[in-house]
Formats: C-alpha cells, sequence, structure tokens
C-alpha cells in the first residue's frame, strides 16, 4: 500500500490536525506500508504572503512531526516546492478539470463567503492537491474529514484523464478516522486556525492553561447534574483517555457535584502526558535546522523517484515531450 499525505503550514498545528490527521499519519508509518508525507507550502501561498513567516512555519511543520515520532527512515517526508514535478503535472491535470467541479468545493465557497478574496491560486487548489497525490500513484490518503471531498476531486481528475488518455493514473482513496474526525475547539465548534479557538500541541506550562481554562462552559451550579456530551471539556478530554476513565468521568458528569475545573486540570495533565516527551525532543531538533533541512532533501528524493516516471508517462500520454 503507497500512503501519501500533505499537511499546510499555516501556522501552529493543534489538536485538531493531531487527531484528524498527524497521529493517523505516524502510526501509519509502522504498519509495513510506503508512506510520503510533505509540507503543503505551495497550498499555503494562498493564506500565507510574508515570506519570512511561510518560511518559519514550514519549518514549525518540520519539526513538530519530527518531534512527534515521524521517522524519516521509514518515511519519505519533503517539502511540497521541492518535488517540481508536483507543478509541472498540476497543468496537465487543469487541462481535464471541469470548473463546475471546483466550483463545487465546500471550502472554496466557505472561503470566499467568510470573504476571502476569490483568488485562482485558491480555486485551483484541489487541482494541485490531485497533482501531489497522483505523481506518486498513492493508494490511500488519509485526510481530516474536511478534505474528503478534495479527494473525491482527485478522483474525478484521475479518471478523466485515463479515460482521456489511457491508464496513467492510480485511482486513489481516501481514509478518514471517523473516531477522531471531528475535534472541538474552545467554543464547541470545528477545532480550527481560522476560528481562532485551537489549543496548540506544544503550548505548555501558563500558556497552555490558559488556553483550557478558556474552553467554553455553561454556567450549571456545581451541584447540577451535567451533561457530558454536550460540553467541550469532556469532548476534548475523550479523546485522551481510555473508555474506562471516560465512563468514570460520565459518571460524575451525570451525578452533578462535579466542577468544571476539575475535568480542565485532567485534560491539561493528559495533555502533559502525552505531549511532553516530544516538546523536549522538538527543543533539540529545533537547535539543529540543519539537520531538518537533510532529511527534506533525502525526503524528497525519495519522492522523485517515482514522481519521475509518472511525469513521463502523463506527459507521453497527452502528446507532451
Ligand atoms: N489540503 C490539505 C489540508 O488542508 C493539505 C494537502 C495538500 C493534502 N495536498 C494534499 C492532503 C495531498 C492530502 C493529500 O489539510
Amino acid at each position: 500500500m503507497r500512503i501519501l499525505s500533505g499537511i499546510q503550514p499555516t501556522g501552529r498545528l493543534h489538536l485538531g490536525n493531531w487527531f484528524g490527521a498527524m497521529k493517523q499519519h505516524i502510526e501509519l508509518q509502522n504498519g509495513g506500508h510506503e508512506c510520503y508525507y510533505f509540507i503543503a507550502n505551495y497550498h499555503a501561498l494562498n493564506q500565507i504572503t510574508e515570506p519570512a513567516v511561510l518560511r518559519e512555519h514550514t519549518l514549525n511543520v518540520a519539526l513538530d512531526y519530527l518531534a512527534l515520532g515521524l521517522d524519516p527512515q521509514k518515511v519519505a517526508f519533503y517539502r511540497q516546492s521541492d518535488l517540481h514535478e508536483v507543478t509541472e503535472l498540476t497543468w496537465l491535470l487543469c487541462t481535464v478539470t471541469p470548473m463546475g467541479l471546483l466550483e463545487r468545493a465546500h471550502s472554496y465557497k466557505d472561503k470566499i463567503a467568510r470573504g476571502i478574496p476569490a483568488m485562482h491560486g485558491l480555486f485551483s487548489y484541489p487541482v494541485l492537491m490531485a497533482a501531489d497525490i497522483l505523481i506518486v500513484d498513492a493508494n490511500l490518503v488519509p485526510v481530516g474529514k474536511d478534505q474528503k471531498q478534495h479527494l473525491e476531486m482527485t478522483r474525478d481528475i484521475a479518471i478523466k484523464f485515463n479515460q482521456l488518455y489511457g491508464e496513467v493514473f492510480v485511482v486513489p482513496d481516501a481514509r478518514i478516522e471517523e473516531a477522531t474526525a471531528v475535534v472541538p475547539g474552545l467554543d464547541g465548534q470545528k477545532m480550527s486556525k481560522s476560528y481562532n479557538n485551537t489549543i496548540e500541541i506544544f503550548a505548555e506550562g501558563k500558556a497552555l492553561k490558559e488556553r483550557v481554562m478558556a474552553i467554553v462552559t455553561d454556567s450549571a451550579a456545581v451541584d447540577a447534574p451535567k451533561d457530558p456530551d454536550t460540553n467541550n471539556v469532556f469532548n476534548l478530554l475523550k479523546l485522551f483517555i481510555t473508555k474506562e476513565e471516560q465512563a468514570e468521568w460520565r459518571q460524575k458528569f451525570t451525578a452533578g457535584g462535579l466542577k468544571y475545573s476539575d475535568v480542565k486540570k485532567r485534560l491539561v495533565e493528559r495533555i502533559n502526558e502525552t505531549f511532553g516527551p516530544a516538546r523536549e525532543k522538538r527543543k533539540e531538533l529545533s537547535a539543529h535546522p540543519e539537520k531538518v533541512e537533510e532529511i527534506l532533501a533525502i525526503g524528497v528524493e525519495k519522492a522523485r523517484r517515482i514522481a519521475r516516471a509518472t511525469l513521463e508517462r502523463a506527459r507521453k500520454a497527452c502528446g507532451i515531450g
């Protein structure tokens, strides 16, 4: 099985990124699969127009993944922009991508509705994403739920190209971890940078506590019985604890006498236990950015071996080169 996924360097990564995608990415590297993971800096250019900021976020994503256990021996880990074959393939795919397909993209429509300028790059974002995936002949793409439609578009584009020019591309499947697909943010909406309701994976100490304390809860009296399922703190804590501990908390909620601050304390504790070791590793790594560069350089060469062959096949099939 060949697996590929990408993550955009648009800000510090948060629990939504972790449970929605990164955790699966790291687990899958140990399953005997061939994994390709990359930092989607060309995609991020739609959002970030400060060169220094984009560079900083790109390095941060690399540090985060490596600290959290991505093993560059097992995975080809690279920067999207270093694999030039991707942008060349994007054009070939553009020529078979119906406008109507792109016009139906929820993510694009949402962004426009929120007042983000309607740039061509934003509109054709799913074509670049299709190229990322198709260039390495990926079979499986583990992504967050919000990317489901983009994956369907990739499939449509691949099928269209294959119909026109012969069997050039592998048609990939999405892999969405339903159990952790929705991570609530501080306000109970989906955790997302664009809603400014995130808890960063590498937040620690006072900053972490402040974020957790800011999780919105209702004003029910301590004595009152409470519903765990509509509680933002419980819904986050749930992701970090065993089924047994979940049952204990449920019991405390419904019995009455529960203080939300105690649930918050437990959440901080679990975040510290879960990411504590990675924090140390990240500090060590960030002192040696040249090592990160080296890892990314090796990673892109691994990806390029396949990317070259796929691009050649696609070019030949449509009468280029
Ligand atoms: N669009 C994805 C996101 O925002 C990032 C991404 C870019 C990606 N290219 C990809 C994910 C290819 C999977 C496969 O999360």
